[in-house]
């Protein structure tokens, strides 16, 4: 089979890539990624030479390439190609706009034309919106949307038009919402590898708020194997929610496991502006489990000494990145302060 990756470059589409050539090593992968500042082809760098891999620079909004490439005998599109973070959307909403809603769509439309291309779209819990504090609540599929922030109503916008495209056009997609992934590969913009870097360099780890907002962790492979597991035996149409702790951790919390896993001291924590319309996400993973059989493999505690060994590993990998991210974070701040 030939399968088209969209934004293979990213967090969790280089781990997808990897995991998938090694279950289903005579498909063919072509991936295409902007090369934004979220990717790093370094991530697929072994992939050179493999012959069932290819990699095309291009824009999900570009109507001409996506038709090109998937004139050439595309069979299925795994859409993971998106602006994916929270904090940049509350900068820069448009941008989140032209590619997760504009560039689904450019997708959508391209997989109609060539004869119904099955098309797994990739998206997130963030577009049910929050569980209230002292809530014991988990979103599944039956829960009605209501995003909060720019990233997560671009996202819920595309999954609209995903769905859209099914009822209308039968073009034959699945739709998967998945909790909040951590592993290899991870921007250090986002917290956990956020977190792991600053404890590497001896600098505070901000949290937002008290750090009592909530979230439920799923290693990134176990993610990718719950795709599979819906690519392979999914209901054409359907979406199906992803999770992986059996209770959700608090931010707080979360600190102090990888303060006590790397050996810092609660010293390290800075309590922080709080993020604006922060969510707390928790998801129920029992619809899955039960019609495909689907589990996480990772608990918390394992995911995390595999992913700090990792970032300890591979400091070339990341470096770059974190300097990048936290000059965001400095201009975020620069833009507040001028603001209060
Ligand atoms: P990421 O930010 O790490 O990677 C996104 C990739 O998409 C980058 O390689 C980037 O270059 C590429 N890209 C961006 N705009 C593009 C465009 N216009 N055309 C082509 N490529 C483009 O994101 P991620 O964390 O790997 O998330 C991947 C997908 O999974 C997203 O759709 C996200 O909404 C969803 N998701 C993420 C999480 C999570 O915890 N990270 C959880 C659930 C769902
Ligand atoms: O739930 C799935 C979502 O998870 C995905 O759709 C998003 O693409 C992904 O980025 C992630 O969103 P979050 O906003 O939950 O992830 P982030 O790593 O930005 O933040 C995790 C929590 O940590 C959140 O409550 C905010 C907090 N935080 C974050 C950063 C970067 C801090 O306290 N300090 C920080 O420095």
């Amino acid at each position: 089979m030939k399968i088209l990756v969209t934004g293979g470059c990213g967090f969790i589409g280089s781990n997808f890539i990897h995991y998938w050539l090694s279950l289903h090593p005579d498909d063919t992968i072509v991936n295409l990624d902007k090369l934004t500042y979220a990717a790093n082809p370094q991530s697929l760098k072994d992939l050179e030479n493999n012959f069932h891999y290819q990699f095309i620079q291009g824009d999900i909004c570009d109507e001409n390439l996506v038709d090109k490439i998937l004139s050439d005998k595309i069979e299925l599109i795994v859409h993971f190609a998106a602006e994916s973070h929270v904090d940049r959307s509350i900068d820069d909403p448009l941008l989140f706009v032209k590619t997760n809603v504009l560039g689904t769509y450019t997708l959508l439309n391209c997989a109609k034309k060539h004869g119904n291309i099955r098309f797994h779209h990739v998206s997130t819990d963030e577009v049910f919106g929050s569980i209230p504090f002292n809530s014991s609540a988990q979103f599944s599929e039956q829960t009605p949307y209501d995003p909060s922030s720019p990233y997560s109503a671009s996202k819920a916008a595309s999954d609209h038009f995903v769905r859209s495209f099914h009822k209308t056009f039968a073009l034959p997609i699945t739709i998967t919402n998945c909790s909040n992934n951590y592993g290899p590969f991870m921007n250090p913009e986002k917290m956990i590898p956020r977190m792991i870097t600053n404890i590497i360099d001896n600098i505070k780890i901000p949290v937002y708020g008290r750090g009592e907002n909530f979230r439920d962790w799923l290693y990134v492979t176990d993610h990718c194997s719950a795709i599979e597991a819906v690519i392979t035996r999914g209901k054409i149409g359907d979406t199906y929610c992803i999770g992986g702790l059996k209770e959700t951790s608090t931010n707080i919390d979360l600190v102090k496991k990888v303060l006590n896993l790397m050996g810092g001291d609660e010293s390290m924590i800075e309590f922080v502006a709080d993020r604006p319309a922060h969510d707390n996400y928790a998801v129920s993973w029992e619809k899955i489990h039960r019609e495909l059989g689907w589990q996480p493999e990772e608990t918390l505690d394992s995911g995390l000494i595999k992913m700090i060994d990792w970032y300890r590993e591979n400091e070339s990998w990341w470096r770059e990145a974190k300097t990048e991210a936290e000059a965001f974070y400095q201009k975020l701040n620069d833009y507040k302060n001028l603001n209060k």
